[in-house]
């Protein structure tokens, strides 16, 4: 392998630099993202590109494993062909010159390119719009969302940062973290959702019924696969299965980059864990600042579900 094609395997020596969030068009990106971002923006998609699109945390590597699996026509071992990070490169990921970046990875592929971001709609490079690609975006309840963030954050050395539960708690509401507030992200892309052609999921969906929304996906993709297949891909796709998976639990990434004693990157997978950390006075905090950023919107998550 030449440089490494996944975050990490760079220099191990000493402790990992994090990086601070400098704004990007008025969205605070980490700076080390940044230092690719003409590739980013310069970057030519083509009509058989498919994007995955997600807030961090709200499921993207779930989505990315069941694309993958819906591609290859339910084959596990064709899955396992390489790390879930090289399978579906990651557009904006760019980590100084000892890392490839995600828009070098890209141009070393063939179609169909799955591609992977966390870009708000408004940052997304226009030449996806104009040649029509087909973009899976998908939304995750923001409570539960924070939380997987804060735990990702503890343990990705190329975030800055969380400090404490509280601290983050505070941050994620005025929207400093990476790729800025959820509330707009969701809304953003929620609005471009007619006028695209973009299927907007939700991971509480998947985690209640796998197997419907593997096939909402797969029509999407224009795909037909037969009912053993799907129960096969809901099978390999399950929270059990991917965390043994390492071509899919990112245990490829260096501990210098994912510390995993600190968390699992696959570290829950549920619905509702919000509530074994929010406190009440969280709670109620953040109900009224969630009220007000997304009034007037039709958009609806669930934060728990019918057991
Ligand atoms: P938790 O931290 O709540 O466990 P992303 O891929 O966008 O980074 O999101 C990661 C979150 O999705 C983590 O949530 C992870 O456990 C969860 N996840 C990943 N694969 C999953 C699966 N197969 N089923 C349910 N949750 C999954």
């Amino acid at each position: 392998m030449l440089r490494q094609d996944v975050p990490g395997g760079g220099s191990t020596e000493g402790a990992r630099q994090r990086p601070k969030l400098v704004p990007l068009r008025g969205v605070p990106m980490p700076d080390i993202f940044l230092e690719n971002w003409e590739a980013v923006q310069n970057f030519r998609a083509v009509p058989q590109d498919i994007v995955i699109a997600t807030y961090p945390k709200a499921g993207t590597t779930w989505v990315q494993e069941i694309v993958d699996f819906i591609l290859q026509d339910g084959d596990a071992e064709k899955c396992r062909r390489a790390p879930l990070q090289t399978r579906i490169p990651f557009l904006e990921f760019s980590c100084g010159s000892d890392f490839t970046a995600g828009t070098e990875l890209l141009e070393q592929m063939s179609s169909p390119r799955v591609i992977k971001t966390h870009l708000p709609f408004q940052l997304l490079p226009t030449t996806f719009l104009e040649q029509r690609c087909k973009i899976i975006y998908c939304a995750r309840n923001a409570k539960d969302n924070l939380v997987s963030y804060y735990h990702f954050d503890k343990m990705n050395k190329i975030q800055p940062e969380p400090g404490t539960w509280h601290e983050y708690f505070q941050k994620f509401l005025q929207g400093n973290v990476s790729y800025g507030l959820w509330h707009d992200h969701v809304l953003g892309w929620w609005a471009q959702k007619d006028l695209y052609p973009i299927l907007y999921i939700f991971y509480e969906d998947i985690k209640e019924d796998p197997k419907r929304e593997i096939r909402k996906m797969m029509t999407f993709l224009g795909r037909d696969l037969p009912e053993s297949v799907l129960d096969a891909i809901a099978r390999h796709t399950s929270f059990q299965a991917m965390r043994c998976n390492p071509m899919s639990n990112y245990m490829s990434v260096p501990p210098d980059v994912f510390d995993q004693t600190v968390s699992t990157f696959m570290r829950k997978g549920e619905v509702g864990d919000w509530k074994n950390h929010f406190t009440v006075a969280q709670d109620q905090a953040f109900e009224i600042d969630y009220e007000r950023r997304m009034k007037g919107s039709d958009l609806r998550f669930r934060t728990e579900l019918q057991q």
